[in-house]
């Protein structure tokens, strides 16, 4: 079995969940790790036993030991790294969200969609087994349709200068929002007819044309309806809500952490209750809270041609789509629809 040669760009948070779960992995050796901030290359290349450190990721391209490009830096910066791993013949895993505007998310998708190499976009929950435990059990009509989604993450800030660089290019709605939105229509298998938002800055620190909290509320195409609310910030609580109503039952996720401590061990907790027979059932979840593990071997399996993108392009995109028109939204005051003439144009 082949060992690809993996390098990192980014070496902040998202970074090292990748690296926790690859540098003892048998399919993955750690070649090197880039970093505009040489300590932190460097603080890397230490901890994962990389081979080669850079502030600059294209020396590390050159190598012919590198299959994989993980690329784990700001939105603004995905694009350029992509083009230039792809020239260089390597297979890129890309952090979401792929960019922080639509222009470069057309062309990201174009570049991915006729790249000769295999390209996987890291959303995280496709591969987590919690949620693909849920998105079975709506499909499969555990609790009818049309749904009610209730979906929240807001969480206070350990890393102001991060969440400051990643408002820079990405509102919440965009950067979180992609994760969540992907989940809803992969639930119902349904698009998103329109959608309209708030959004607030909580923080002088904010960019002025920006907010760090909003909240958007979409309608789709089954007729569910739901809400997502994301922010970050120094005031901001911790908090998360995944719920989802149906005709049939209620289904809630809760998080291991939010679980009592005597429950905690038992994982993620999926509470499950059905009318009008009442029966309710709770079922535990073994869950890594970011399986970053899994997702790199499905990435193997994409390679080698055994495994097909999971989420696709066109979910990559439609979540982009969505949670950009979702900003405009917010940015206009105004509910903004795809039934009407395109707003992005899809090429
Ligand atoms: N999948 C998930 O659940 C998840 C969770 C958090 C963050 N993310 C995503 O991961 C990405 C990174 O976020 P983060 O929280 O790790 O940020 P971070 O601030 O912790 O780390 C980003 C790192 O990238 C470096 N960097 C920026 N531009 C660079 C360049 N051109 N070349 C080399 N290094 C560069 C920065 O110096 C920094 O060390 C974002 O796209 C974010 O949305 C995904």
């Amino acid at each position: 079995m082949k060992t690809y040669g993996i390098i990192l760009v980014g070496c902040g948070y998202m970074g090292a969940v990748h690296l926790d779960s690859l540098y003892k992995h048998n399919r993955a050796r750690i070649v090197g790790v880039a970093d505009l901030r040489p300590e932190k290359a460097q603080e890397f290349a230490l901890k994962y036993g990389a081979e080669a450190w850079d502030t600059d990721y294209r020396n590390l391209l050159k190598r012919e030991d590198v299959d994989i490009v993980i690329i784990a830096t700001y939105p603004s910066t995905h694009l350029e790294i992509a083009k230039a791993s792809i020239a260089a013949g390597k297979h890129i895993l890309c952090e979401k969200p792929i960019a922080g505007n639509m222009k470069e998310t057309e062309e990201f998708i174009r570049l991915a969609g006729s790249a000769k190499t295999k390209v996987l976009v890291g959303h995280i929950l496709r591969h987590n087994s919690t949620y693909q435990r849920v998105a079975d059990m709506i499909r499969s009509g555990a609790i009818g349709a049309p749904l009610a989604m209730r979906m929240s993450q807001v969480k206070r800030t350990h890393n102001w200068e991060s969440h400051l660089a990643l408002l820079h290019d990405a509102s919440p709605i965009v950067d979180c929002g992609v994760h969540y939105i992907d989940v809803m229509r992969w639930v119902t298998g349904a698009e998103v007819d329109s959608v309209s938002g708030v959004g607030q800055r909580l923080d002088a620190g904010v960019p002025e044309n920006t907010y760090n909290y909003g909240m958007i509320t979409m309608k789709f195409s089954d007729g569910s309806i739901g809400y997502y609310e994301a922010g970050w910030g120094h005031t901001m609580p911790s908090d998360n809500l995944k719920e989802f109503i149906g005709p049939k039952g209620r289904i809630r996720i809760i998080y291991k952490d939010q679980r009592p401590k005597s429950e905690q061990h038992l994982g993620n907790l999926i509470q499950f209750e059905h009318y009008p027979s009442g029966t309710r059932e709770d079922i535990n979840v073994d869950y890594t809270l970011k399986p970053t593990g899994v997702q790199f071997e499905h990435f193997v399996g994409m390679i080698e041609g055994t495994k097909a993108a999971t989420p696709t392009l066109e979910d990559v995109y439609k979540a982009m789509q969505i949670t950009l028109l979702a900003d405009r939204a917010i940015h206009e005051g105004r509910t903004l629809s795809f039934a009407q003439p395109p707003i992005y144009a899809v090429k």
